[in-house]
């Protein structure tokens, strides 16, 4: 394991914003980190930290050059840990990349991730944002995980309740505010991924653009492998390929809001698309608002907004002249203040921005 310095980040991210880390080290193995933090770089301050885990760069906003160490997770494997009348358990390396493990795992007659398919990104980074599509979230599928900590070395594993999944939201994503609280934002790496894959198999079609490819195709009781040719065909459709376009997913959460919200806007907006939660609360389709206001398709600079998609910004530069990180914030700065402008409320970005 070897850390450079000076590194380009712009292959790392898939955004393909152009921005360079202080540092960098390829974390292979959990002695690779091991090794590191026994080094003398390691204890030098103005190297070494602050420190920034870096996955597949799927999910992150870079508007400058990282001052940290980066570590960036390369540990792989997978494998089926055990198979009983219940169910499989599944573990994958961090660093293993989340489509390909996906698609793998329906290789092996292992059917539950079908749903998931396509997302960008690694193994070890899906349970940071709970990652989730048509009706699946990674914490219905999540058995535990093991990590290593930043601070003291040590290893540990955490189950589903002790990651405090919320939606597109994990204890990762948290930095502890006082000793009460707890949070492992910059505290951890995520080094390996257990998935439990319940027996017998049932398939999630609750979502209304699989609800569609059962229609136009007459298909009515699909197999796992058929959900999985229908979502990736789906969000190729809708969503840009980040090899093509560079982009971050999804830019802003679903915001969520109470009925006596959601009727105001309905009687404005009757069109308005909304979902009631289990809660009591009701989800609005960000890209929905977003649309509304009239930011399809729409440019400020060299970032733009999606013109299949409101909800996913993209890079309208090229490899040479790639938007900036300043450019996608200002941007989703202009669309918070028109949707807070036209529907009182507050877009969250999703992506980490750094
Ligand atoms: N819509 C519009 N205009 C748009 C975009 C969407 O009218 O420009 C409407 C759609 O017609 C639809 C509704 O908004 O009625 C919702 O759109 P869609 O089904 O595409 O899903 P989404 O809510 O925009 C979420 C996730 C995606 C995930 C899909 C499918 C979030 C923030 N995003 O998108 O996740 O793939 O559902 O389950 O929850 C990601 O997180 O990066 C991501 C892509």
């Amino acid at each position: 394991m070897l850390v450079e310095n000076n590194v380009a980040l712009q292959p790392l991210n898939t955004f393909g914003i152009a921005a360079r880390a202080q540092a960098l080290a390829r974390l292979r193995s959990e002695d690779d980190l091991r090794t590191l933090m026994a080094s003398a770089a390691w204890r030098t301050p103005s190297v070494a930290f602050p420190v920034f885990v870096l996955g597949g760069g799927s999910n992150l906003v870079l508007t400058g050059d990282v001052k940290a160490l980066v570590l960036k997770v390369d540990i792989t494997g997978r494998r089926l840990v055990e198979e009983t009348d219940k169910g499989w358990l599944i573990e994958a390396g961090a660093g293993e990349n989340w489509h390909g493990f996906v698609t793998w795992t329906l290789e092996q007659g292992c059917p539950g991730l079908e749903n998931m398919a396509l997302i960008p990104g690694t193994v070890g980074a899906s349970p940071v944002q709970n990652i989730g599509a048509y009706g699946v979230e990674l914490q219905d599928r999540f058995h535990s995980l093991d990590a290593i900590d930043l601070h003291t070395g040590q290893a540990f594993s955490l189950d589903a309740a002790q990651c405090g999944f919320g939606y597109r939201d994990s204890v990762f994503k948290h930095v502890p505010t006082d000793e009460r609280s707890f949070g492992l934002a910059g505290r951890a790496v995520i080094t390996r991924v257990r998935f439990w894959l319940p027996k017998p198999w049932k398939p999630v079609l609750g979502y209304l653009d699989l609800e569609r490819k059962m229609e136009e195709t007459g298909i009515r009781s699909p197999d796992a492998r058929q959900i999985y040719d229908w979502v990736v065909a789906i969000r190729r459709a809708k969503l840009p390929d980040p090899a093509v376009i560079g982009n971050a997913g999804s830019f802003f959460k679903n915001p969520t809001v109470t009925p006596e919200q959601c009727a105001d806007i309905i009687a404005r907006d009757p069109k308005v698309v909304h979902y009631p939660m289990a809660d009591g609360s009701i989800k609005l389709a960000a890209g929905w608002l977003i649309d509304a206001c009239g930011w399809k398709g729409k440019t400020m600079g060299h970032a733009g907004v999606y013109e299949k998609q409101a909800l996913v910004l993209v890079n309208k530069g090229d490899a040479e002249h790639p938007c900036t990180g300043g450019e996608v914030m200002t941007l989703a700065k202009a669309i918070q203040t028109s949707v807070y402008e036209r529907f009182g409320i507050r877009l969250e970005p999703e992506p980490v921005v750094l």
